[in-house]
């Protein structure tokens, strides 16, 4: 029996209220969601029971129980105190997947920061764009990773402190400081943070079509939504060994590879290591995981690599596998079930939604290529684009829309009120996603409803790669869309009219991808430039990415008119 049991039953009983008692929210004045991801789970007897179990590219192993999350992230809250940081201020980790970067997570918390993950392949100008919006004030980081930060810092006034973690004894600059979590002296007590349900917690950044990326706030309730959903929809109990793929530079990462995990009490692992076949199902053999949370693009690369690897390990520890981030197509559905003897079961939700929103449920009858039906206690809806007015017919694709007030939601765009209450519309949450439902009340994905490109699970904003290129001495103009790949879904393409004196070449294209690679990240570089003498605009100058974009999707772009008038 799963337990989330009977989804009708959930759905017609379920309030948020029960969840929140479930996991104790609030109780003896307690709210600080540091606190209920390792000190609570202490106080309740397990503070021996490993709660990370971490694995090195090298293969290096590291485990670390509940008793040591809770030591180790006193450990980061007292250092940031003593360096003189407060409740509120924004605290940026920017590192690879290693065990300091899911501890120190907490301790920011505990100590009342808001911690801002960012992706540690972010380049330059990616991370120095995020943390001068955040206006942050401490960054913790590794080796690998300080060179960006150094070149960056001069521009960022705001960020008075530089910590790395595995400085070693090599010489520092001024404003940097070594800290080392298992050299640390241990705090076996602190004093957490006093916060209530709605402080702020995470600030996690999202790319949207214009303008710059956009942090999406959210507060320390959240965990209330984290808890319930990784318990009902990834069903999750005491003696699992939980693996999320994902990297808690993106919400994935942080809402279920670290929050809902570590709330719920159980024993998660992380690989720090790339993608093989091969690497991750001996990573589940080895550590016995059984419950796999993946996305669809590495469903996709395993495939690719056949059954062949599948039958060279012993994977008959997995019990629930589930996947999000981008459309599970219904062939990689039928053929988990062929390989594993288990579907992934796919879930839909946001950066902005803090927890999952639709989802397939264990027990519950999947339908390949559906995202499934809505979370019990989320109203969700499909509107029509204009009026904003739920549709009730079966299968007319229109917007999906969120009735707001779950705890995990975000509370606001970092510093852009305007494009937040843009968000709502008629008394619903717009997701920005086209979706139909059909007559079982089963969701389908349809497409997203802007120009933000998808690319294996990560948004990309053609503004930021598009202001970037702009930056490069060749380039007059440019716009940067998504283009059908059969692993990653999209990737980018980026149309390139040249300033005059350059001339067309491969190694211009090449010289050009590099640059965006390094500047902002290797997810955000074009795979492939297309030079054009000029690009389609708009009466009023605005280019037509809608144009270029259903070109690269051989869609019929129809009537064009209403386009050039925009
Ligand atoms: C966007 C959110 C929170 C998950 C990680 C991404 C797309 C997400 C699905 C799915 C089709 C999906 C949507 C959504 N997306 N899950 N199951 N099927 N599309 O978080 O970076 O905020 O991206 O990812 O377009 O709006 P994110």
């Amino acid at each position: 029996m799963s337990n989330i049991g009977s989804y009708e039953t959930r759905l017609r009983d379920f309030t948020w209220k029960m969840a929140e008692e479930e996991l104790g929210y609030g109780k003896d004045g307690k709210y600080n969601l540091g606190y209920f991801c390792s000190d609570r789970i202490c106080e309740i007897g397990n503070g021996t029971k490993v709660a990370l179990v971490w694995e090195g590219f090298t293969g290096e192993v590291r485990r670390y129980t509940y008793d040591d999350l809770r030591i180790y992230s006193n450990s980061f809250a007292t250092l940031l105190r003593q360096n003189g940081l407060l409740p509120g201020d924004r605290i940026c980790v920017f590192m690879d997947r290693i065990p300091e970067l899911y501890i120190s997570f907490l301790g920011i918390l505990k100590m009342g920061g808001i911690v801002q993950p960012l992706f540690s392949a972010f380049g330059e100008d990616a991370l120095a764009m995020r943390l001068e919006d955040a206006k942050t004030k401490a960054i913790l980081t590794t080796r690998k990773h300080l060179g960006k930060v150094r070149r960056i810092r001069s521009s960022l006034p705001e960020l008075s402190l530089v910590i790395v973690v595995d400085a070693g004894e090599k010489p520092l600059e001024q404003g940097e400081i070594a800290f080392s979590m298992e050299k640390a002296v241990k705090n076996e007590h602190i004093q957490i943070a006093t916060v209530g349900p709605e402080t702020p917690s995470v600030l996690h950044y999202t790319s949207g079509t214009t303008g710059r990326p956009k942090g999406a706030l959210h507060v320390h309730s959240s965990v209330i939504a984290q808890a319930i959903t990784t318990k009902w929809v990834l069903d999750v109990r005491p003696d699992d060994i939980y693996w999320c793929t994902a990297d808690p530079g993106w919400v994935t990462g942080t809402s279920y590879g670290i929050i809902g995990a570590w709330a719920s009490g159980i024993t998660q692992v992380v690989l720090d290591a790339g993608f093989s076949a091969h690497k991750w199902y001996a990573f589940i053999e080895k550590h016995r995981v059984t419950v796999w949370y993946s996305a669809p693009t590495a469903i996709r690369l395993l495939m690719k690599e056949g059954l062949d690897p599948v039958n060279k390990h012993d994977l008959s520890s997995l019990r629930h596998l589930a996947s999000v981030g981008e459309p599970l197509n219904a062939e990689a559905v039928l053929w988990s079930e062929k390989a594993y003897g288990k579907p992934f079961h796919d879930s839909y939700w946001q950066t902005e939604t803090g927890s999952i929103v639709i989802s397939n449920y264990p027990g519950m009858k999947i339908k390949p290529g559906s995202m499934g039906k809505p979370f019990p206690g989320i109203t969700a809806a499909i509107l029509n684009p204009k009026t904003f007015e739920p549709i009730n017919t079966v299968g007319t694709v229109g917007l999906i829309g969120l009735k707001p007030g779950w705890p995990s939601m975000f509370r606001m765009y970092w510093n852009n009120k305007e494009t937040y209450d843009k968000k709502f519309q008629n008394g619903w949450y717009i997701c920005g996603d086209r979706s139909s439902i059909d007559s079982e009340g089963y969701f389908w994905f349809v497409g997203r409803d802007d120009d933000v490109i998808n690319t294996a699970g990560h948004l990309v904003g053609p503004f930021e790669i598009e202001s970037a290129l702009l930056e490069h001495p060749a380039v007059a103009e440019s716009a940067a869309v998504g283009k059908p790949d059969p692993i990653n879904m999209e990737v980018v393409k980026a149309f390139i009219a040249l300033k005059p004196g350059f001339a067309k070449s491969e190694d211009l294209s090449m010289e050009i991808m590099n640059y965006i690679r390094k500047r902002l990240s290797p997810l955000a570089m074009p795979q492939e430039i297309e030079f054009v003498d000029s690009l389609p605009k708009t009466r009023s100058g605005k280019i037509m990415r809608r144009l270029l974009r259903a070109k690269e999707w051989g869609e019929e772009i129809g009537d064009i008119s209403t386009l050039e008038n925009d």
